[in-house]
């Protein structure tokens, strides 16, 4: 019997855990190579980057084109492995364009930290009790990171409130940090951990977790953009756009898959930056679900007929620090944005949170999302069959034509070709 236990796989070279993994699997030569022949990522930098690591993992990289943003141009890279998105995201900016683009806005860099106090024989004198000593907190926070403070951030406020749980009353203290250009993840954590000695002195109380909160409602990203009525297909479309609209706000069946195209756009940029893109999940989702679950976007019509869209969700997004600093794809993703603060990057992903869910909305309002997917979809099936050059193209005339992409279909056809 094959056992997973694999005593000390970590202090393994990458090359001996790929054996190891090969011998467990039954990995070829060549199926080894794929996972251990890097590209950009190289092996090192990556084994520095997480755990147990054999190889790296590629996504297609792309660029979405037309976005005009507070009045600038920017290409936008997005890492999806999802057909259609890029080129959907790309077409909505460019019916935003007609009416000037998407207009921005961010509430700033402030993170909270969490940290929980149980055991309280009186959690409203020790709230107040954290107030009273709240300077010296917020001093003790600061000591952590003088880096972050030299740049104008660091911890700014601190604030307590008592909660009710199956474990009866806790007070539950919140390090409001201003992270800057970072996640902010490290920054906070770390604070949380260094202040909670003293919180537990200040309290009389006992503190367990000591953790940042992904929902960042102090780090809100918002973008706008009006689509001319004319450029979008008329009156109809408007109609059309705002039914869906009003279907996602009332029916949360809805709303989940309206919410997920918005978080294609999002993550696909999130990862391309080399950005945490679950805590921009957790956050994203929360922040839905905090007065029962919503739509992130808005639809309205104005005075001319013409849809204005927003977006307002937390985006927690940083230019250094983790992955973003230490991958150079991340790094190119961030020059090609042009871009020099962390704020900039969370305000563009806004944009593409609304361009994504707009072109999501009018194509199902429309043709409906099927015959845009199906070409992208059957020239991955043509690829899966093992079609190669001008014949991924043949293959996929047929499929699209016979309105059957299908891998039985595809080798068929392929089979046909080559004779
Ligand atoms: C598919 O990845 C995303 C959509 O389902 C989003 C939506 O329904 O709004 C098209």
């Amino acid at each position: 019997m094959k056992s997973s236990r694999i005593k000390g796989f970590y202090k393994l070279s990458v090359e001996e855990r790929l054996n190891k993994v090969a011998e467990f699997s039954g990995l070829s030569e060549e199926e080894k190579n794929l996972i251990y022949n890097t590209s950009s990522l190289s092996i090192d930098v990556a084994d520095r980057m997480i755990e147990n690591v054999i190889g790296t993992f590629e996504l297609p990289f792309g660029i979405a084109t037309n976005f005009l943003i507070d009045g600038r141009d920017y290409l936008i890279p997005m890492v999806i492995e999802e057909p259609s998105v890029v080129a959907a995201a790309s077409n909505s900016a460019r019916m935003a364009r007609v009416k000037g683009g998407f207009t921005t806005s961010y509430s700033g860099s402030t993170m909270i930290g969490q940290i929980q106090v149980t055991k309280l024989q009186n959690p409203y004198a020790a709230k107040f009790e954290i107030y009273s000593h709240k300077d010296e907190i917020i001093e003790k926070a600061n000591e952590q990171d003088p880096v972050l403070i030299e740049l104008g951030g660091g911890c700014k406020d601190v604030k307590a409130r008592v909660i009710e749980t199956t474990r009866g009353q806790m007070l539950i203290v919140h390090l409001i940090v201003d992270v800057k250009d970072a996640m902010g993840a490290n920054a906070v954590n770390t604070m949380c951990e260094a202040v909670a000695p003293l919180i537990e002195r200040i309290t009389k109380g006992r503190v367990y977790l000591r953790i940042i909160s992904n929902l960042a409602t102090y780090r809100l990203a918002r973008a706008k953009a009006v689509f001319d009525k004319e450029a979008i297909g008329g009156e109809e479309v408007v109609d059309g756009i705002l039914e869906a609209y009003a279907f996602a706000k009332a029916d949360p069946f809805r709303c989940a898959t309206h919410n997920k195209g918005i978080m294609n756009g999002i993550d696909a940029v999130v990862i391309a930056t080399g950005n945490d893109f679950r805590a921009i999940e957790a956050g994203a989702h929360a922040y839905a679900a905090i007065n029962g679950y919503k739509p992130l976007t808005t639809y309205e019509k104005n005075e001319d007929g013409d849809l204005v869209g927003t977006i307002e969700l937390p985006m927690a997004v940083g230019i250094v620090g983790g992955a973003t600093t230490v991958n150079p794809l991340s790094k190119i993703a961030l020059k090609i944005l042009g871009i020099k603060t962390a704020e900039e990057l969370a305000r563009i992903i806004a944009a593409v949170g609304l361009a994504q869910n707009f072109a999501a909305l009018r194509a199902l309002a429309t043709e409906g999302i099927q015959r845009g997917h199906m070409e992208l979809h059957a020239r991955n099936i043509a690829m899966m069959v093992g079609a190669v050059g001008d014949e991924i193209d043949k293959v996929v005339e047929v499929l699209v034509r016979e309105k059957k992409v299908r891998m039985d279909r595809a080798k068929e056809v392929l089979e046909e070709i080559r004779s």
